[in-house]
């Protein structure tokens, strides 16, 4: 007899049997002495809650587990603590809100509904005396939410930057390597589970948004609007620029950041340069990375998988046993997260934003246009570091690529000067323009 079937047990229940849900079934039903011994109790899967019962699932489920009825696991008292592992608003929103009402803690991996529900749901959930812990739904199965808000709370946070999509990072990744197709590589991020139901959530940056505002509020204190952060995805990225970052020693990556600057919070998500050697350039595949710089503690990096069944399962079963042991309870309670009246800090105009930049034009090959970008670069104050006149990859007779490098300007600045730009008719377009990451 094993040592945990002597074990109390407390009785768990999932809603949402997909890639995540299903993951966290097969750690508990296949590792329950690991996680008995972890919690000083075993955790006893009672209810897998699906909509459609003849879908095939991707784990073995004990006889009376599998149910389409949610009201069972509401209505069973020995049940304490859910996995609400469906994505989107609703019904996510509704049966969360039901599971808390029934008296359940709730573990969830669901950054969309938290980032847009996340003030009703935190305030429901303590006017019940219950706690939601979330620590998959930011960077997967790196246990960044428990760093952020509990062992960097010696610190202010001065600073975040990470890569947040495991589906982005892991297209990016292949075509700069293998200049791998677009189309076919989301595909594949898909096949293995990466992606959001509706995969436009990570490539044009939504994701990554969300997951901002949730560091953002645990590590600055800002109970930040996500659809208000200027966010860019990485759809559209063409691989020219790919090989021209390469030739200047940099990889593209869509970056995610958070700095205190004097103007207040100045926040971020856009596809950025980062220079080749630094650890965020040489984060590949589905892995995210999240590097924060404390008062205190100094640069801190962490990395591992982002997306993926095990590595998120990994951290929602870490949060069913600390829900299972009391721990959640204490930090859920005494961080009275998102709660009324704690804005610590205000949000900077997107516009101060300070950053050197690639820029990119397609210009026609006749004299005096290099002086013309020159001439609207400076008169609105942006110094150049560099200049590269490329010949190759002609689309169109008599057009060459030009790439700028710029030094340290803001974000306004460099609008207003593409703008001039845009209206000169020697430049045939303004093609691109990324933030190099310092
Ligand atoms: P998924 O594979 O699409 O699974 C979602 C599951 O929810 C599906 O099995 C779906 O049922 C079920 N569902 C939808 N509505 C339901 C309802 N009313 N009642 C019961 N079940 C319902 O999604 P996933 O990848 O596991 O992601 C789940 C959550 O984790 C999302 O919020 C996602 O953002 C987050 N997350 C995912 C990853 C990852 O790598 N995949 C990583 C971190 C966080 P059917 O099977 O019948 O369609
Ligand atoms: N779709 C998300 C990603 C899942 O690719 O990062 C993890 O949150």
């Amino acid at each position: 007899m094993s040592e945990s079937s002597q074990m109390e047990k407390t009785g768990v229940g999932i809603v949402g049997m997909g890639t995540v849900g299903a993951g966290v079934a097969r750690l508990l039903l296949d590792h329950g002495d690991r996680t008995a011994r972890h919690a000083g109790r075993k955790l006893w899967l009672t209810h897998a809650v699906v909509r459609d019962l003849k879908k095939p699932r991707d784990v073995d489920l004990p006889e009376g587990v599998l149910t389409d009825d949610l009201q069972r696991l509401v209505d069973d008292p020995s049940v304490s603590v859910v996995a609400q592992l469906v994505g989107g608003i609703e019904p996510a929103r509704s049966i969360m809100l039901q599971l808390l009402e029934s008296g359940k803690d709730v573990v969830t991996a669901n950054k969309a509904l938290l980032a847009q529900h996340g003030p009703e749901l935190f305030d429901q959930a303590r006017e019940l005396g219950r706690s939601i812990a979330f620590e998959a739904s930011v960077a997967g199965g790196i246990p960044i939410i428990a760093n952020i808000s509990q062992c960097l709370s010696a610190n202010q946070v001065q600073s975040l930057q990470g890569i947040l999509n495991g589906t982005c990072n892991f297209i990016v990744s292949k075509m700069d390597a293998e200049g791998a197709d677009y189309q076919a590589t989301l595909a594949e991020a898909q096949e293995l589970g990466y992606a959001e139901a509706d995969p436009t959530m990570d490539v044009d940056g939504t994701d990554a948004a969300q997951k901002l505002a949730i560091l953002a509020h645990l590590a600055f204190g800002a109970r930040v609007d996500w659809s208000k952060i200027p966010r860019r995805g990485i759809d559209g990225l063409q691989s020219v620029d790919f090989k021209y970052a390469k030739q200047l020693g940099y990889r593209i990556k869509l970056i995610a950041m958070a700095r205190l600057t004097e103007a207040g919070l100045s926040l971020d998500v856009s596809p950025m340069l980062v220079k080749i050697g630094q650890p965020l350039a040489e984060v590949r595949d589905n892995y995210n990375a999240v590097g924060a710089v404390g008062d205190a503690v100094g640069p801190v990096f962490f990395q591992g998988q982002g997306a993926g069944q095990m590595p998120t399962a990994s951290a929602v079963v870490a949060d069913l046993i600390d829900t299972a042991v009391g721990r959640t309870a204490i930090t859920f309670e005494t961080l009275e997260l998102w709660a009324e009246g704690h804005d610590r800090v205000g949000l900077a105009d997107a516009g101060s934003l300070i950053s050197r930049y690639y820029l990119r034009f397609n210009v026609q090959d006749v004299p005096n246009v290099l002086a013309q970008i020159a001439g609207a670069l400076g008169k609105n104050g942006i110094s150049i570091a560099s200049v590269y006149q490329h010949d190759v990859d002609l689309s169109q007779e008599g057009i060459v690529p030009v790439v700028i490098v710029t030094k340290r300007s803001s974000q306004s600045s460099v609008d207003a000067a593409l703008a001039e730009l845009k209206t000169v008719s020697a430049i045939d377009s303004v093609a691109e323009q990324f933030k190099i990451l310092d």
